[in-house]
């Protein structure tokens, strides 16, 4: 694989974001030696450091990847600091002194990478003075990565992609999608397009539904300000649930190249059965989480994490059921589900096949298991697939076995992070892994319609236990079709 040159600025580079998921997967991809002695990073924020301070906040970030005799100074010396006002056009121009030494000093080609890792509402303004103030080169490529929430509904996000758009061109901008960078979600695409059992069967004929989970056990901690404008429909289910749905619905692309995989899963987008506002309650369900116990540990409910949150109608879970409306399709609901405070943090994607029309070795009570065909995305990385086999046990002649793979035992080795894996696919303008905008619309467009929906009734809140799978309606969902959800633990 070809070494990325490029200068990397970082706006935002105090935040949380940067210092907890960005430099140790910059410092990951120096030891691995995929990125070398000509890229270097310039962080840019509001804070008066200076390249020294900066250099020791990021230590601080990466030192639990040190190991003890691991010196770091040579990682270091390739980060600089420049203070930097959004606003100010002063700030560009000692942006941009910085940028011209430190290009010629690593020989970057004049390529630059600008990651927007902070409030989206500067995202249409910086691009643009990046733009104005002369920051993009004609020499190397320029490309902007920006981070989630790209809009807030349909209007918001055209509105900010209008304004990104006046400075970079589609192929220029990367937008991040991190779920699309994990080890797993990466291998939807492997799993079913290069095994024939999977390939041939992946259809309504064979698979009775599929459920894509993605759990978390924390609430909403600091960000609870934020979280409360969003909530669970839109800073999940618009971004990494579509996304792991459209993989897992996509017609095999003719190559893999980008726009090829892109077109592919844009179709699915528009394929997927939009939902009525006044039918809402036909297909989702919202949740908000009262007082329970996770771990052992009693917890609050979401109105009580802070004071602003009380009387809150925001969803911290949502269950849903999305029909794609295509030939492959028809018919099989995908269900969907992603909440905080559930009992178990876990990513999840478990496809039910259907089974075989007569049943030769159960008895009624002790009914044939479905074939499922697990993909753990986390804390295992895994592939579990469900068979029955013969039984040894008295007065049983078949029994459900499970064939497992677990991808980090076997190796030895460690997954490469998802930011990662999408820093050095940009360096290397691979735009694979990063959403299209017309991905970014149609999801959007699915999910305002939903929220419409919603608007229209106040709901019953809070309504599911902290440390439980969600409320009751999740459940009924999937009972009224006659399936019920698989459990995301030891599966
Ligand atoms: C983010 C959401 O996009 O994804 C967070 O904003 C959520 O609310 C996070 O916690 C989950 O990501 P992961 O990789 O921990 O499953």
């Amino acid at each position: 694989q070809q070494e990325p040159r490029a200068l990397i600025v970082i706006f935002g580079a105090t935040g949380d974001l940067a210092m907890r998921k960005l430099y140790p997967s910059i410092f990951n991809l120096c030891r691995n030696g995929q990125i070398d002695e000509n890229v270097a990073i310039i962080g840019a924020a509001r804070k008066p450091w200076n390249h020294m301070e900066f250099r020791q906040r990021v230590l601080e970030s990466i030192s639990n990847n040190l190991e003890s005799d691991e010196s770091p100074n040579a990682f270091l010396s390739r980060f600089y600091y420049q203070q930097v006002d959004v606003t100010d056009e002063a700030s560009y121009k000692e942006l941009h002194h910085l940028v011209i030494d430190l290009e010629e000093k690593y020989d970057t080609d004049g390529n630059r990478m600008f990651y927007l890792a902070m409030a989206p509402e500067f995202f249409g303004m910086i691009a643009q003075r990046i733009d104005r103030f002369g920051l993009k080169n004609s020499d190397g490529w320029t490309r902007l990565v920006i981070e989630k929430p790209f809009g807030h509904d349909l209007a918001s996000a055209q509105k900010l992609n209008n304004e990104v758009r006046e400075a970079f061109d589609e192929d220029q901008i990367y937008r991040i999608d991190h779920y699309l960078g994990k080890e797993m979600v990466q291998n939807i695409e492997v799993i079913r397009f290069a095994n024939g059992i999977f390939g041939h069967l992946w259809n309504n004929q064979f698979i009775s539904n599929i459920q894509i989970t993605s759990s978390e056990s924390l609430g909403v901690e600091e960000r609870f300000h934020f979280y409360n404008q969003s909530g669970a429909a839109r800073d999940m289910v618009q971004n990494h649930m579509l996304q792991m749905l459209a993989l897992l619905a996509m017609e095999p692309p003719i190559t893999l190249d980008t726009d090829e995989v892109r077109s592919e899963k844009i179709k699915v987008f528009r394929a997927m059965r939009r939902i009525k506002p006044d039918k809402v309650d036909e297909y989702f369900v919202r949740g908000q989480y009262d007082r329970g116990e996770i771990n052992g540990k009693q917890v609050v409910s979401y109105q009580e994490e802070h004071e602003d949150l009380k009387g809150s109608n925001t969803e911290t879970f949502v269950a849903g059921k999305i029909y794609i409306d295509n030939y492959r399709w028809a018919g099989v609901p995908f269900y969907i589900r992603t909440g905080k405070r559930m009992a178990e943090k876990a990513a999840k994607i478990v496809v039910e096949f259907k089974n075989m029309p007569m049943n030769l070795y159960y008895d009624e009570k002790d009914k044939q298991q479905p074939n499922l065909l697990v993909i753990n995305v986390q804390p295992e990385e895994g592939v579990t697939l469900h068979l029955n086999a013969k039984s040894n046990k008295p007065g049983t002649q078949a029994e459900p076995i499970k064939l497992s793979y677990l991808y980090n035992h076997k190796s030895g080795m460690r997954s490469p992070e998802a930011y990662e894996k999408l820093l050095l696919d940009c360096m290397l303008g691979d735009a694979t892994n990063f959403t299209h905008w017309d991905e970014v619309a149609l999801s959007w467009a699915f999910i305002d319609s939903v929220i419409e929906g919603w608007k229209r009734k106040k709901p019953n809140f809070p309504n599911y236990k902290a440390g439980t799978m969600g409320p009751d309606a999740a459940h009924e969902l999937l009972e009224k079709d006659g399936f019920h959800w698989w459990p995301i633990k030891d599966i």
